[in-house]
């Protein structure tokens, strides 16, 4: 049995997405052998593959090719394209946010297209933040989770029709009734993009934060900024090894990151080093230690400040960036990541520097919570 998606597409009130998803599976399990079509990208010689049944945008999410897009059903335009050869078709509905003039003129719709041989393509890829769209959008929250005695974990689900769009390591800010902004690293990855996870530590005689774990219920309705920050993966020296470290909190944008990693297959090999007081705010430490042990490119170090009678014995003891050096006292190869609050980046700074660190290959986010807001001091590479 073969689908195809157009005899499914009439009469059933269910999503694109949900739809692709069914003739993936079903074709699958026929064994049906997939056609496959070559897509380039000529403004940046980007070659990727896309299934059958599969939008060039997923296509090229899926293998690390970062196409900007938003809505993903059709209706914004972002994902607007060139085709300089080859055709494609529209398996749902006509690309909406297309005129007849533009498909005339060879403009495509990238999150609904499909190709129906190889492409040649013209679009602008995403290098940079300055190249994604900040925007203001709702979110509700669909989890509050307590990870230790003063760590929520908060999940947000954004509206059907929107996405947003941020590179791993990236921030929001909560934009509050009285008008003031709150501002949170986002700990899910961008492939995840219609869920999106914070980490936030409650702080004593913190008004917000406070609020978020007494009063915010599942439902609620937040209204966010997103994407903010210069806090990501560079990737234009992508043979360099990693130092990734974080302190208490810190540890979720590296979490975003590392997932994002994993998910486009990025080998390179890195070292996470999660600095906090003791044992029991490792909050994730389950987490961590899979991705460990699963992947040879990973290693894991926990570093204790104050390790009480009951932990087990730490990896390290002591400061956080302590550790780093003892393992690596050299670090001029290194790309080196830090997040957590200013004491810790600083410290790393100065002493990664004073061991070889480029100045230039060294980006942090540095945030603090202060009396009752938690302010993102830098978030910028130096
Ligand atoms: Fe909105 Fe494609 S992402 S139209």
């Amino acid at each position: 049995m073969v689908l195809s998606l157009e005899s499914w597409r009439k009469g059933y009130h269910i999503s694109d997405n949900t739809l692709r998803l069914i003739f993936k599976t079903v074709n699958n399990a026929t064994n049906r052998s997939m056609k496959q079509f070559q897509v380039k990208n000529i403004n940046s010689g980007a070659i990727f593959t896309v299934n059958e049944g599969e939008s060039i945008l997923t296509a090229a999410l899926r293998q690390g090719v970062m196409l900007p897009y938003s809505c993903k059903n059709g209706t914004c335009g972002s994902c607007k394209g060139k085709l300089e050869s080859g055709e494609v078709h529209y398996p749902f509905h006509p690309p909406l946010a297309l005129s007849r003039e533009e498909i005339g003129d060879g403009s495509a719709l990238l999150c609904q297209a499909e190709p129906i041989e190889n492409l040649v393509i013209r679009v602008r890829e995403i290098e940079a933040v300055r190249d994604i769209h900040v925007r203001k959008m709702p979110a509700r929250v669909i989890e509050k989770t307590l990870l230790t005695t003063d760590v929520m974990r908060i999940k947000m689900k954004l509206p059907s029709a929107q996405r947003l769009q941020f590179l791993a390591g990236q921030y929001l800010e909560i934009l509050t009734q009285d008008g003031k902004r709150r501002a949170f690293s986002i700990a899910s990855a961008p492939q995840s993009e219609d869920v999106i996870e914070l980490h936030i530590r409650h702080v004593e005689g913190g008004g917000y934060t406070g609020w978020v774990f007494d009063e915010l219920k599942e439902r609620d309705i937040l209204r966010i900024e997103a994407p903010l920050g210069t806090f990501f993966i560079r990737n234009d020296r992508a043979e360099r090894p990693m130092i990734l470290m974080g302190g208490g909190t810190g540890i979720a944008p590296l979490k975003s990151m590392i997932e994002d990693l994993l998910a486009l297959n990025d080998k390179r090999p890195l070292h996470l080093f999660w600095g906090v007081r003791n044992h029991a705010e490792l909050y994730m430490q389950q987490q961590v230690q899979q991705w460990a042990h699963d992947h040879d490119h990973i290693q894991y170090t926990t570093a204790l400040l104050e390790p009480g009678k009951e932990d087990q014995a730490g990896d390290f003891t002591g400061f956080v960036h302590e550790a780093v050096l003892q393992k690596y006292p050299e670090l001029s190869g290194f790309d080196i990541y830090m997040s957590g609050p200013p004491a810790m980046v600083d410290a790393g700074r100065a002493a990664f520097l004073e061991n070889g660190a480029e100045k230039r290959r060294i980006f942090f986010d540095s945030f603090e919570f202060g009396l009752d807001v938690p302010v993102r001091v830098l978030a910028k590479p130096h």
